[in-house]
C-alpha cells in the first residue's frame, strides 16, 4: 500500500508516520514549517497550493491519503489551511481515486447535546469548529472517504499540546484554570495512529467517531497528565467552569460504531496510564 500523510510533522503525524512506514509499501509524510531531521519520505508541502498538491499526489500515486494537516495550532492561517487544504487534497484524491482519511474533531459540535453519534449534525461554535465542519462537507464529495472525528490527542513519550500549554503557564507562574465543564474523550496517539492505519485497509466509508472510551473533564484529564509528567508546581492552577458560549462544553463522542468496526481497542485514559505504571488517584473535582 502506498500511503501519503499530510501533517507528518504534527503531533499525530510524528507518531503515525513511523507506524505507517512499517505498514506501507511506500510512504510520503509532509511537513510545512517544521523540517524534520533527514528521514526517508519527508516532503515539504503547503496544502493551500493546489498545483503542489496535485503534483505530489500525481507523482506518488498513493492508494491512501491520511490528511492530518491543519489544526487549531496556527490561529492566523488556520481557517485557510483547513478549508483550502481540504479542497485541494480532496480534488487530488479524486483524480487518482485514492482513499481519503480525513482527520476532524469533536468540536464540530456545540457541546450541548452529548453524547454525539456520527449522524448528529455539526453545530460549531468557534472558527476552528466551523472550518473543520466545512472541511467535512468538502471531503464527502469524494466517494472513498472516511472522516475520523476525534478528541484530545495525548501521548506518553511526548507531551500533548494542551498539557504543554499548562506546563508553560505554570512555569511562568501565570494563573491557569482547568475547566470542569468541558468534557472530552481523550485518545492515546498510539491508538489513533493504529486506527487510521486500520481504516486505510478497510472499505468503510463515511464519518467515524474514534476516541477513547473514558469521558473526562479537562480538569480531570489535565490532572492525570500532570501526574504522568511529574509536574508538581501547581500553585497557580485553578479548576472551574469555562465559557460554554464560546467553547463547547460536553463533546463526548459515542464510539460504539468504531468499537464494533475496528480491531484496534479504544482504551480510556486510566486504562492506558495504569498499563504504563501510573497509580490512578481520585481526580474528581
Ligand atoms: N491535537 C488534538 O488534540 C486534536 C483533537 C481533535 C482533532 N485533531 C485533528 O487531528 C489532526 C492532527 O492534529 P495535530 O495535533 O497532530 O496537529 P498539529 O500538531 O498542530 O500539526 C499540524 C500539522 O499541519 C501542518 N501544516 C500547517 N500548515 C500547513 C500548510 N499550510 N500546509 C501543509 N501542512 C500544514 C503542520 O506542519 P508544520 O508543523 O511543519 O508547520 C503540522 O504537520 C488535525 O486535523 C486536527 O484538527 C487534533
Amino acid at each position: 500500500m502506498r500511503i501519503l500523510i499530510t501533517g507528518g510533522s504534527g503531533y499525530l503525524g510524528r507518531h503515525l508516520a513511523p507506524l505507517a512506514a512499517e505498514a506501507a509499501g511506500e510512504l510520503i509524510h509532509t511537513y510545512f514549517s517544521r523540517r524534520p531531521p533527514p528521514v526517508i519520505g519527508a516532503r515539504y508541502l503547503d496544502v493551500r497550493d493546489l498545483a503542489a498538491v496535485i503534483e505530489l499526489v500525481d507523482g506518488f500515486e498513493p492508494d491512501v491519503i491520511i490528511h492530518a494537516a491543519g489544526s487549531s495550532g496556527r490561529p492566523h492561517s488556520m481557517v485557510d489551511v483547513i478549508r483550502r487544504g481540504a479542497q485541494n487534497i480532496t480534488a487530488a484524491a479524486a483524480r487518482r481515486d485514492a482513499r481519503l482519511i480525513h482527520l476532524s474533531t469533536d468540536v464540530v459540535f456545540d457541546g450541548r447535546q452529548a453524547p454525539y453519534a456520527e449522524a448528529d449534525p455539526p453545530s460549531p461554535l468557534h472558527d476552528y469548529g466551523w472550518a473543520k465542519a466545512e472541511a467535512e462537507q468538502i471531503v464527502v464529495r469524494h466517494e472513498d472517504h472516511v472522516i475520523v472525528r476525534t478528541s484530545l490527542i495525548y501521548g506518553l513519550q511526548e507531551m500533548d499540546h494542551g498539557t504543554s500549554w499548562i506546563v508553560e503557564a505554570l512555569r511562568a507562574q501565570r494563573p491557569v484554570t482547568l475547566f470542569t465543564d468541558q468534557i472530552r474523550n481523550p485518545i492515546w496517539v498510539a491508538t489513533l495512529s493504529q486506527a487510521c492505519l486500520e481504516l486505510a485497509a478497510l472499505d468503510y466509508r463515511g464519518v467515524l467517531h474514534v476516541a477513547g472510551t473514558q469521558a473526562l473533564s479537562r480538569a480531570e484529564f489535565g490532572r492525570r497528565m500532570l501526574d504522568w509528567w511529574g509536574v508538581d508546581r501547581r500553585e497557580t492552577l485553578a479548576v472551574g467552569p469555562g465559557n460554554s458560549d464560546r467553547w463547547p462544553a460536553n463533546c463526548t463522542l459515542d464510539v460504539g460504531r468504531a468499537l464494533s468496526l475496528l480491531k484496534t481497542p479504544l482504551p480510556g485514559v486510566d486504562e492506558v496510564l495504569r498499563y504504563h505504571g501510573l497509580e490512578i488517584r481520585d481526580y474528581r473535582v
